[in-house]
């Protein structure tokens, strides 16, 4: 793990995996709602050629909380760590929340981009049924209910195939989203139910843009997500069968591929 200092005393968890050198292009990971780093993991064996840093978003993982609220203040973080690792340029990719993030990222730091990576993720703002679902959600938080928060949070973003098959994986992730304290979930809701739409971000894109998505994904619909491939200039789109929400876990060796390969992509377009 590395801890990134930032301003005002907090500090930024990461994690570097393969040679690092001030050439590299690396490949930088961004968690969605309520995980961590960890859960990528999975993924690392498939992308050994490649320079890969994690980072804990703000408030999760063994991150301090965000300075700034919404997607803009965990973009200024994932912007302060590639800066302290004199990273001057790299492929972003994100999981969902994570896309979110990379989206506003995107927007305020074009010129870090090589590439950016929308896995399971969209540039849409909100629906108010969403935003309606996500104040329950504080609701509950605020009224000491975790666990039976992240209880009733992830079982549903795997295929149903996939979840009923592999309970022992479902209840990991539980775990690892009763790690995560209430305050950073309840920001992320917050930052989740405030972002605004980014369609106008992927039209502008100087760089590639990739979209992985999961045919069985009840956060992320295929055909909503689909819709969003004409805007970048050059797209890759990877549409992995029998997967939800969370392709680096249903299928590690297909999400690492993708990612691999659009990596890779962009590299040989960097100079
Ligand atoms: C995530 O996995 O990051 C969330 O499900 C995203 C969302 O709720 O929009």
């Amino acid at each position: 793990m590395i801890t990134v200092q930032l301003s005002g005393g907090r500090t930024a968890a990461c994690y570097l995996s393969g040679k690092f050198n001030p050439g590299a292009l690396p490949l930088v990971l961004l968690h969605g709602f309520c995980e961590d780093s960890s859960v990528w993991e999975s993924l690392l064996d498939g992308l050994e050629e490649a320079v890969v840093l994690r980072i804990d978003l703000p408030g999760f993982g063994n991150s301090s909380p965000a300075g700034e609220p919404g997607m803009e203040g965990y973009a200024r973080v994932v912007y302060s760590v590639l800066n302290a690792l004199e990273i001057k340029r790299c492929v972003l990719a994100g999981h969902s929340m994570g896309g979110y993030t990379a989206l506003a990222f995107a927007k305020a730091y074009p010129e870090k981009l090589a590439g950016l990576s929308l896995v399971h993720s969209h540039p849409y703002a909100d629906t108010p049924e969403r935003i309606e679902g996500r104040n329950r959600g504080i609701e509950m938080l605020l009224a000491g209910k975790k666990d039976l928060y992240v209880a009733q949070l992830f079982p549903g973003l795997f295929a149903p195939a996939f979840a009923q098959a592999n309970p022992e994986v479902v209840d990991a992730l539980i775990e690892q989203g009763r790690k995560q304290p209430a305050e950073a979930i309840i920001a992320a809701l917050q930052a989740m139910i405030g972002r605004t739409e980014h369609l106008n971000t992927l039209l502008d894109s100087q760089c590639p843009v990739q979209l992985v998505l999961g045919d069985q994904d009840s956060i992320i619909p295929l055909d909503n997500a689909l819709s969003t491939a004409v805007l970048p200039t050059v797209g890759d789109i990877r549409v992995l069968p029998g997967v939800g929400h969370l392709g680096m876990i249903e299928q590690p060796k297909q999400t690492a591929e993708a990612l691999r390969d659009f990596w890779r992509f962009c590299g040989l377009k960097t100079p």
